[in-house]
């Protein structure tokens, strides 16, 4: 399938050619997990990516991070060939990968210190991006003093601080509760506003993917791909409580329903 520019003047970011992933089994048959997958991703886009559990979703990004290099077609970003992890494309979960035994400020610096960033820099760094998410008052915080969205808020200046050109983000918002997670909302648009980086956001929520994406990917496991894409040109604050956002949703809500 092949997508039209949305922002004819933007300059592509990610480009993802044929891609195609299979894993072996035991029983020397293959699974089949994504097929031909095309998408031209532009720089400073949210892309939400949407999709039942198990439709590669997962696989995907695990694709664009570089933890998988078993893969056929070919992704590229910037025009070149992405290998192996890189800091410019950096993953945050679901569940809050951090070191429960240091502070948050630890916890970003020592990010800062496997990329090998000079000690000197550091503390610059870590001090901009945990004011970017709002934690400057908890710096100095044991991560299991911290709420679970307090923790996430970490984890995302922890990517942040890497200053990736692609942020990669795993259904990061999943396991915590609404209240928290609208909170989180406005906090991620509000650093996507400062900081414009390329947003790949995988989620099984459809309020969740309609309510921040610039575009909306729908996965189906049927294709083993990508079924449809919405571009949501709707502002992002005006998107509570919208007629055009809710017709947006019921299509989405059928396209789900019919991906078995
Ligand atoms: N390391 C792996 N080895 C074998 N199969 C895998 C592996 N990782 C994922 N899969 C399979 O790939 C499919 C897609 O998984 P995943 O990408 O995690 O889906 P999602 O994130 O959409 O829930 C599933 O059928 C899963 O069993
Ligand atoms: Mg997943």
């Amino acid at each position: 399938m092949q997508f039209k520019n949305p922002y004819p003047r933007q300059k592509v970011s990610l480009s993802l050619k044929n891609v195609s992933k299979q894993y072996s089994q035991r029983n020397s048959e293959t699974n089949i997990v994504l097929e031909n997958i095309n998408i031209q991703i532009f720089e400073g886009e949210i892309i939400t990516i949407l999709g039942k559990s198990g439709c590669g979703k997962s696989t995907l990004l695990n694709l664009i991070a570089g933890f998988e290099n078993s893969y056929s077609g070919e992704i590229l970003l910037n025009g070149k060939p992405v290998k192996d992890i890189s800091p410019d494309r950096i993953m945050m979960f679901q569940e809050s990968a951090l070191f429960p035994w240091l502070t948050a400020f630890q916890n970003v610096e020592i990010a800062l210190q496997m990329a090998k960033v000079p000690k000197n820099q550091r503390k610059n760094i870590v001090k901009h991006n945990l004011d970017i998410v709002g934690l400057s008052d908890y710096s100095n915080s044991y991560i299991h003093q911290l709420s679970g969205g307090m923790k996430q808020r970490v984890s995302l200046a922890r990517a942040l601080s890497l200053n990736p050109q692609i942020l990669l983000m795993d259904e990061p918002f999943a396991a915590l509760d609404i209240t928290i997670k609208k909170s989180l909302y406005k906090e991620l648009l509000d650093l996507h506003e400062k900081t414009r980086k390329t947003i790949l956001f995988v989620t099984h929520n459809i309020n969740e993917a309609v309510l921040l994406g610039d575009r909306v990917i729908v996965m189906s496991p049927r294709i083993y791909g990508i079924k449809k894409e919405y571009v949501i040109d709707i502002p992002k604050d005006q998107r509570n409580d919208n007629l055009s956002i809710k017709n947006i949703i019921n299509e989405i809500t059928a396209d789900l329903y019919d991906t078995v």
